[in-house]
């Protein structure tokens, strides 16, 4: 199975780039599945359901969230009842909207997605090991009926999510991390066969702090008060994710690559 990632989609550069390329790299790249961070697509602070339908008519099947996920309180009633957009899973257990589901792909085959968040220099949440243990089944995806098992960390400490992805080594396809908007440069597949990538990047213009306007974003590091306002970066974004295949008899990762297209950063797509 061909599964495409994508990091935080950051404000409007973010929406278009994956809007104007995913169709092309859906059919070229034959993806079977696509997974999309959202929690920063609307104008750099949380996601609405006009945004989700347009991700999903662009070709993505699945929207992850993270600490930004609520700033939008109109996505309040639209996450409960949506399905295909996920929060972390280890908020509390009266938070709207759900951290885990099982999906089809255009086969019918299934793909179980998770969504956590880290606690390191992050708000502090129920033990991310412990959710993220209990959604993994005790061998492959496979062996669990799952042709994928998909695990976007959103967090800010790199040895966190490295740990993360050690505890699913074995037992999930792919282990992503979203939240540091900067790609990492450390795609490898696991010794028990997960795939692992501590950071996709962000889909967002890089001419910026972390997508957001540099001189206001310096100002602020410059100088405590009077505080700026952040706002987006408006020029053109780099779609930023990560790859995989699956192994078809384990459900495991058989070949992970790094993508990013469009915008600052040095282009890199999977090789047909
Ligand atoms: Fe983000
Ligand atoms: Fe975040």
């Amino acid at each position: 199975m061909k599964i495409l990632f994508l990091g935080d989609i950051v404000a409007k550069s973010g929406r278009t780039v994956v809007l104007e390329e995913l169709p092309s790299l859906r059919r070229d790249l034959k993806l079977d599945f696509v997974i999309a961070n959202a929690e920063n697509a609307a104008h750099g602070f949380g996601v609405t359901d006009k945004i989700c339908i347009q991700l999903y008519k662009a070709g993505v099947d699945v929207i992850t969230g993270g600490n930004h996920s609520w700033d939008k309180p109109e996505i309040i009633p639209y996450i409960a009842q949506e399905q295909r957009l996920l929060r972390p899973l280890n908020y509390p257990e009266t938070t709207p909207g759900r951290g885990v589901g099982t999906f089809n792909d255009g086969s019918g085959r299934k793909v179980k997605v998770v969504n956590i968040m880290t606690r390191l220099f992050m708000e502090l949440l129920d033990d991310p090991f412990t959710a993220l243990s209990r959604e993994l089944p005790p061998g492959t995806p496979k062996s669990a009926g799952f042709e994928a098992i998909i695990v976007d960390i959103h967090g800010e400490a790199t040895s966190e999510k490295m740990a993360l992805g050690h505890v699913a080594d074995g037992h999930a396809s792919l282990v992503v991390g979203t939240h540091t908007h900067v790609p990492t440069a450390d795609t490898q597949i696991l010794v028990g066969g997960t795939g692992f990538h501590t950071d996709a990047g962000m889909c967002g213009d890089y001419d910026s702090v972390i997508g957001m306007h540099k001189e206001a974003s310096i100002a602020n590091f410059r100088r405590k008060f009077p505080r700026e306002r952040l706002t987006p970066a408006v020029g053109e974004a780099t779609l930023c994710g990560t790859y995989i295949e699956t192994d078809p008899t384990t459900g495991l990762a058989a070949r992970i690559e790094q993508v990013r297209l469009g915008g600052r950063l040095q282009r890199q797509l999977p090789e047909l």
